[in-house]
């Protein structure tokens, strides 16, 4: 059976992009598999956190893991910090990854912007935290998008270099998971940015909470051009040439399951006033109930926090005896 490990970051405003390119895919990979799903606090911290929302935004993430229809019996579902096996394994890590390969971490140098000096050493050793949080579960398989593929790739060159190092076959190789169905969503403002919990409109993404006339209104507010729905034509544009209305036919692919001919060969040459209600409906029916439950779950946050602190156990569980073998073999003395 593969052992699943996948964090998603309490940094506020969950949206479409979060809920289409990974928190869904959670649900499904719990057939047949064991999953552990955290809320990476820690990583949170790599930049300011207010500590009030900090709180609230850890509660959030595990309410739409649930609300998403994540069975928290059956999945491990837990915040990082409350397992001390994430920065125990995180310290011995940093020992073994060079500097040279972070440097060449291409998440870092984006977040650090051009004022890398003020950046957090914290967000300089990002990577190795969450190689840290895969390698404390001997995780098999990791659910990636596109921005986190480096960084799994570094948990392997890290995995690889310790048992080198070591002279063991400890830590086990991980594989990516490449969901098929992962959509990228896009933002409804600019359709060459991603969707983004930090863009200042919130007009520009959906959030997970959003209601239903939120919803049909940010739809209905989305860029798009003067021209029809793509047919797939040359005439009616590209992705390159007309990103926006490609982000919205990629949206109804991923919310309906549909592919993008389905979706051209049925709207392809109508105008968007009449393609934005159909889009409208299907993201309300899909992210409607998601909101509906998540709101209800928020409204008793010591059940969440009981879910938190059963998973915590039980993945501690999990990573307390790897953690005193990697000891063990480091040579580290316990009196
Ligand atoms: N870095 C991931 C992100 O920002 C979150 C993350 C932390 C993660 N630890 C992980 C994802 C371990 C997968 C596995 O999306």
């Amino acid at each position: 059976m593969a052992r699943i490990f996948s964090g998603v970051q309490p940094t506020g405003n969950l949206h479409l992009g979060n809920y289409l390119g990974a928190i869904r895919n959670f649900v499904n990979l719990q057939k047949g598999n064991e999953c552990i799903y955290c809320v990476v606090d820690l990583h949170a911290v790599t930049v300011w956190q207010e500590p009030k929302n900090l709180i609230c935004n850890t509660r959030e993430v595990a309410a739409a893991f649930i609300a998403a229809g994540v069975d928290p019996k059956k999945s491990i579902i837990f915040n990082q910090s409350a397992v001390s096996a994430h920065t125990t394994l995180s310290w011995v890590l940093n020992c073994v990854v060079r500097v040279g390969w972070l440097n060449r971490m291409t998440q870092f140098k984006e977040k650090a912007g051009k004022n890398r000096e003020n950046a957090s050493v914290g967000l300089y050793v990002y990577p190795a935290l969450m190689a840290a949080d895969i390698l404390a579960y001997f995780a098999t398989h990791v659910p990636v998008g596109d921005d986190q593929k480096q960084h799994l790739e570094l948990t392997r060159d890290i995995a690889q270099k310790f048992n080198n190092d070591y002279d063991v076959d400890f830590f086990p190789i991980v594989e990516p998971l490449i969901l098929e169905d992962a959509a990228r969503v896009m933002s409804l403002r600019d359709g060459r940015q991603k969707m983004s919990k930090s863009d200042p409109s919130d007009n520009a993404r959906i959030n997970i909470t959003d209601d239903a006339d939120t919803i049909a209104k940010k739809i209905r507010r989305a860029k798009t051009d003067s021209e029809p729905v793509p047919d797939g034509s040359q005439s009616l544009g590209t992705v390159a040439t007309r990103p926006e209305a490609f982000n919205l036919i990629d949206i109804f692919c991923a919310l309906t399951e549909c592919s993008r001919t389905e979706i051209m060969s049925e709207f392809g040459g109508k105008p968007f006033s009449e393609f934005k209600p159909a889009l409208a409906d299907a993201a309300i029916t899909s992210l409607g109930p998601v909101g509906t439950e998540m709101r209800h779950l928020l409204n008793d946050p010591a059940e969440i926090d009981r879910v938190l602190a059963d998973g915590a156990n039980r993945a501690r569980s999990i990573s307390e005896p790897i953690i005193k073998e990697v000891h063990g073999i480091m040579g580290f003395l316990n009196p």
